[in-house]
């Protein structure tokens, strides 16, 4: 090749297109090409041209089986969480990528899918909008003062009769968990609304509570009132795996037109996947954190946990996991807390979270490894018992089962110890029951059990509450210590 030639100035770096036998001169000159040279540019420039003009090149998978819930595809390389598109004949589908064994991808659609063929082309989703961003960034969903008073599903879209949402701005679902030495601790009570939780179970802001409860024993009329009559500036409510009828009536009898003014409500029922089902509860969440961050007091309502871990349970069996506990598999366990931990306190002088969790124990089993892992992430627990029920004692609210762990930091010591008191008289009358029905106890035989009898009638009064009527943290603080005031 000749070396010693005249050059022109060139787009490329000549270095890059240089071989050994090419010498590549530093300085350009104007000067006439020769035959040789024009070749080359004008080979160049065709070249050019056609890399301009081309689609960029579009990376897609097959799909090579179907089994149940979850789908096969080869011949992509994305991370677990990545959202895929999925090309059939007449329409397109969503799908996550939600785990892969060698080549293979598992792909689990977000709703219900029909006419999928063999041999499908599957895209992700980045890939289809032309965009280059990382799995999180594709996974943003609105957040926002302009979601109070809406209902959405686990997708973000809105449920309501209100129309489409207004623009704001949008978070991932995922997010960075907070250092556990930068949250502020748990120490000022926040007012829930209900006499017995606010005097004997008292629950700080930040703190993370479990309702523990079987059927039909008034979770959703409790967890109503709260979100009513609380002092917490924002209720976010996670509906997670209920029926749809619930739906409804939780958020048009329950919650009514005062709560849901300053509530978001998020609805992934039963019917929808278990993808969309987990997404709702990670979405509820994601709304209370950007609350939180804007200083805000936020209470989060889950119902429930359990229906959250089904939905993992059903993904993780349906893509090979092995089942461990009664039939959940191991990442159903890691998966509670990573939830529950995303709620609590902001850093210091911020806002929080304050989350109420309902889990399910049907038949009182207190075996059912998802009530006994929430309770040991919990920071405490009101379980509620179809023994009172029966009763008619609403709220059904078990006060020897349950536990607020952060309480000691709340309530004066006085205060405390009176709860103690108030616990012990409740338990002596509670065992003594049959004996006192039956007639049996002479009076005077057991000091403690003359003073549970005396104190019964006002504690059973004191605990109950009917479902449309407030009671405010001080008033509940005030009518509990006047239980201990002599009586004239
Ligand atoms: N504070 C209350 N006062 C009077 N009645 C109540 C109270 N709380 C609950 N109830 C009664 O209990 C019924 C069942 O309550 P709720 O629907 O809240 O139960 P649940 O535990 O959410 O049931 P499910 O398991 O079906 O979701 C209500 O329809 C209501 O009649
Ligand atoms: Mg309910």
């Amino acid at each position: 090749m000749n070396t010693d030639i005249d050059t022109v100035e060139l787009d490329t770096p000549l270095q890059e297109i240089a071989t050994e036998e090419t010498v590549v001169p530093r300085t350009v000159s104007t000067a006439p090409l020769n035959t040789h040279q024009q070749h080359w540019q004008d080979t160049l420039q065709i070249s050019r041209n056609m890399a301009a003009t081309s689609a960029p090149f579009l990376v897609s998978g097959r799909l090579t089986k179907v089994n149940g819930l979850v789908m096969e595809a080869v011949g992509l390389r994305v991370a677990v969480g990545s959202t895929c598109i999925i090309q059939l004949p007449n329409n397109n589908v969503e799908a996550e990528v939600v785990g892969f064994s060698g080549e293979k991808l598992f792909l689990m659609p977000e709703n219900d899918v029909h006419g999928l063929v063999p041999g499908a082309r599957v895209v992700p989703l980045e890939a289809a909008a032309g965009q280059n961003t990382s799995p999180e960034m594709a996974r943003h969903l609105p957040v926002g003062e302009m979601l109070l008073g809406r209902v959405l599903d686990g997708a973000g879209r809105p449920l309501d009769q209100f129309g489409p949402l207004s623009e704001g701005p949008s978070a991932p679902l995922q997010s960075k968990p907070i250092n556990p030495l930068d949250r502020a601790p748990i120490n000022e009570a926040l007012d829930v609304g209900v006499r017995a939780i606010n005097a004997l179970l008292t629950v700080g802001r930040g703190q993370r509570m479990g309702l523990f409860a079987g059927s039909g024993v008034g979770k959703s009329v409790l967890l109503g009132m709260m979100a009513r009559y609380t002092t917490a500036d924002v209720i976010v409510v996670g509906l997670i795996g209920e029926r749809g009828r619930e739906v409804k009536e939780f958020i048009t009898d329950i919650l009514g037109k005062e709560g849901l003014a300053r509530a978001v409500v998020v609805a992934a029922p039963a019917d929808t996947s278990p993808l969309l089902r987990m997404q709702g509860a990670a979405y509820a969440t994601t709304i209370a954190e950007y609350f939180r961050d804007q200083g805000k007091n936020v209470l989060l309502i889950m119902d429930s946990l359990t229906r959250y871990a089904m939905a993992q349970r059903e993904i993780a069996l349906a893509i090979g996991e092995p089942p461990a506990t009664k039939g959940y598999p191991p990442s159903v366990f890691a998966k509670l807390p990573q939830l529950v931990e995303r709620a609590g306190n902001g850093t210091e002088g911020g806002g929080s979270i304050t989350a109420f969790y309902t889990v399910l124990t049907e038949g009182d089993d207190q075996q059912d490894p998802i009530a006994d892992s929430a309770r040991a992430i919990l920071d405490g627990h009101i379980v509620l018992s179809r023994r009172l029920v029966e009763q008619g004692h609403y709220p059904a609210i078990d006060i020897e089962a349950s536990i607020s762990r952060a309480m000691n930091h709340l309530v004066s010591e006085q205060h405390y110890l009176q709860v103690q008191r108030f616990r012990q008289l409740y338990a002596h009358y509670q065992r003594n029951h049959d004996l006192i029905s039956v007639g049996a106890y002479v009076h005077g035989s057991d000091p403690l059990l003359d003073e549970a009898i005396l104190m019964h009638p006002r504690q059973e009064h004191f605990l109950k509450q009917g479902m449309y009527e407030a009671d405010h943290y001080t008033t509940s603080m005030s009518a509990f210590s006047a239980l201990f005031e002599p009586r004239s």
